[in-house]
């Protein structure tokens, strides 16, 4: 597997940044140097030409944010890349509660805070915004209560969102409410063929260019194969068997392409071992795993998460990354935490698109 560390450093970035740095800042001027009012001709504009093209150059991390998704090859079709900063999909929980059971953490009798709902989701919603993420809102609608949970609306891949195919009929509405926000937003929408279920983002996540999925409790296996054909890469079906950790991201997080968290009894033997493949696997505790340690959202190295893991933060730092804990309980009711309120549409930290 190819480490996303590797590729932005080295000559690789080199190489972007030059590439950038012609485009956004050396044609245009070659172009304007015909006219008679060129800026060559200019001592204050070329002062501050000359401020300006190095920026492209040196700023390789952001402008290699922009080329990390772009992939030219992608059906022999130029596409553009779509976002310049990590951008997250969230809904507010105006209408989220605890209305029907379809998880063990549910219960129609233990339910939610409104207030404290809201203020928990405003303070998950300002540290992404505090780490510099684009935060984009999809309209809460009543009768929806888990449409909070945007990383079950499908699984981002260039311009397209495999859309969710929930197998609960309390959570099939959201689909078309999600289907219309992606459209609107310019993404191309693709459903799985009937009868697979699938849950999104929730259940499928690359580590590096490959695609792990989990699959029985919620996602079908097929699903998780159709998916690795339709984007001809690499695919590994992780098979759950706890149905506290029902979604492949509330036992699964991949933090860059060659390290990931995970809850080692959430998993089979089979699984565990195909997991093992990743260079630098973090074991949560199970203390740490029911306070949904690894339902973590990465942002750069950055890893926002709910309160209560001191062990897992600890581990974050010795490698490197930096832990963000804040309060989620309200959401924990429901069987989600952080990531579960997020879709990163710009792909995961560690996703290495095909
Ligand atoms: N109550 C929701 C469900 O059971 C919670 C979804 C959590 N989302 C996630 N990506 N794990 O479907």
């Amino acid at each position: 597997m190819r480490g996303r560390s590797e590729r932005l450093t080295g000559v690789s970035s080199f190489v972007h940044g030059i590439f950038w740095g012609v485009i956004f800042s050396v044609l245009p001027l070659w172009f304007t140097s015909s006219f008679d009012d060129s800026p060559w001709s200019n001592p204050l504009a070329c002062q501050q030409l000359a401020t300006i093209i190095p920026v492209p150059i040196l700023n390789t991390d952001r402008s290699l944010h922009a080329v990390r998704r772009f992939n030219p090859r992608k059906n022999g079709v130029f596409i553009m890349p779509m976002f310049d900063q990590p951008t997250v999909l969230m809904c507010p929980p105006d209408f989220y509660g605890i209305e029907y059971e379809i998880n063990p953490w549910m219960s129609r009798g233990v339910p939610s805070d409104a207030e404290q709902s809201r203020r928990q989701w405003q303070a998950l919603h300002d540290i992404l915004f505090g780490l510099g993420v684009d935060i984009r809102l999809m309209e809460p609608v009543k009768g929806l209560p888990d449409l909070v949970f945007t990383a079950n609306a499908g699984l981002m891949w260039h311009n397209e969102v495999f859309l969710a195919a929930f197998r609960h009929s309390a959570r099939q509405p959201e689909t078309p409410v999600d289907a219309d926000w992606f459209r609107s937003a310019g993404f191309e929408t693709v459903s799985l063929p009937s009868p697979l279920n699938f849950e999104g983002a929730g259940d499928a996540l690359f580590c590096g260019d490959t695609l792990f999925g989990g699959y029985l409790v919620r996602s079908d296996a097929s699903a998780i194969q159709w998916l690795g054909t339709h984007m001809k890469c690499r695919v590994i079906p992780l098979q759950l068997v706890d149905d506290h950790y029902y979604h492949l991201d509330t036992c699964f997080c991949p933090l860059d392409a060659t390290t990931a968290l995970y809850y080692p009894p959430a998993f089979d033997d089979y699984a565990r071992r195909a997991l093992s493949h990743i260079p630098r696997l973090i074991a949560v505790c199970p203390e740490e795993a029911s306070r949904f340690a690894c339902n973590a959202v990465v942002v750069g190295r950055n890893v926002v998460m709910n309160t209560g893991c001191p062990q897992l933060e600890a581990d974050l730092t010795q490698f490197g990354f930096i832990p963000h804990s804040t309060p989620l309980d309200e959401f924990l009711k429901a069987g989600g935490s952080a990531k579960c309120l997020t879709l990163r549409l710009d792909g995961e930290e560690a996703a290495i698109w095909p």
